[in-house]
């Protein structure tokens, strides 16, 4: 597996790499890699010739009050999954040559990026949108897997895609999850034993919300309720958003049809954590 740095270099790489006719496959990341960025490292594997996994900490879509300088970094750690899995070129740009002093550009999917995890990280969408333009920009793959745990950057992955005219095909991953419905994330390790204990409440509130549609339920106020009354069993754990929407558009919605995603996002001390399951209504 090789390692680079250098941006230039890594571009060289890919166009090296596209005259020969391989495709490419990459998988954007920010290390500190788990079973959830393996899954998605495998179905990349399946579909593309060669692979680049990036590990970048992005600064640009971490607030001033966010985790940025105690996000996990166990690079040997990570570099080792990679090289397990068949990875052939680990990207591990730095952040002074990602933004240099007169950096200044940014990527806006204003509607996407508002709502729910936009409330809560103004900055953190247009953070990712421009990370990743620079990414696909660098790497030049024709395919990209993302992870459905977090469903909203998804689906403004799709929209830039589509509006940006990116030529990526994206692939979006199911979420791997612990035995207990935990969805795994590079931040569990910051919650402490009594609130690993408690964090999977979230994914019982969803599942629950799901069920009751799938049992006939049709009013998303409703099915609302259901979830947060699952939630409120729980006095550590503070909901932040729990809410029935269109899978598109992410829009609440009052009378659940179509493509249907239940988003929601808790806070157990200073852990917050995200989580979404989906369901089809006929
Ligand atoms: P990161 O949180 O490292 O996640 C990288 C990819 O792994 C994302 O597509 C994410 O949805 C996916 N992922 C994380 N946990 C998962 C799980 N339990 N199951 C399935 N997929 C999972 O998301 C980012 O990094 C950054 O925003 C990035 C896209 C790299 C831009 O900086």
């Amino acid at each position: 597996m090789k390692i680079i740095r250098n941006l230039h270099a890594m571009t060289l790489w890919s166009d090296r790499l596209r005259r020969e006719g391989v495709t490419i496959g990459f998988v954007p990341t920010m290390g500190a890699l788990h079973d959830g960025h393996r899954a998605l490292i495998r179905a990349a594997r399946l579909r593309c010739d060669a692979l680049v996994v990036s590990i970048f900490v992005n600064p640009a879509q971490f607030g001033p009050k966010e985790d940025l300088s105690r996000y996990p970094r166990p690079i040997a750690r990570d570099r080792r999954l990679c090289r397990a899995e068949g990875v052939d070129v680990c990207f591990e740009p730095t952040p002074a040559d990602m933004y240099s002093e007169r950096f200044q550009t940014s990527v806006m999917v204003p509607e996407l990026a508002g709502r729910w995890e936009g409330t809560a990280r103004p900055h953190h969408f247009g953070g990712v949108a421009t990370v990743l333009v620079k990414l696909f920009s660098l790497v030049r793959p024709h395919h990209a897997v993302f992870g459905q745990k977090d469903f909203q950057q998804a689906a403004l992955v799709r929209r830039l895609i589509a509006d940006l005219n990116l030529a990526v095909g994206l692939t979006v991953h199911p979420t791997v999850r612990e035995p207990d419905g935990l969805a795994m994330s590079s931040r569990n390790v910051y919650l402490s034993p009594d609130h690993r204990r408690r964090a999977p409440v979230l994914y019982r509130a969803l599942s629950a919300g799901r069920q009751a549609i799938l049992d006939g339920l049709r009013d998303g106020r409703q099915v609302d309720r259901i979830m947060k009354r699952m939630m409120a069993e729980d006095r550590i754990v503070r909901p932040e958003y729990l809410a029935v929407c269109d899978a598109a558009s992410l829009e609440p919605l009052k009378k659940v049809s179509g493509s249907v995603v239940l988003l929601g996002a808790i806070r157990i001390g200073r852990v917050r954590l995200i989580d979404n399951v989906t369901v089809a209504v006929p």
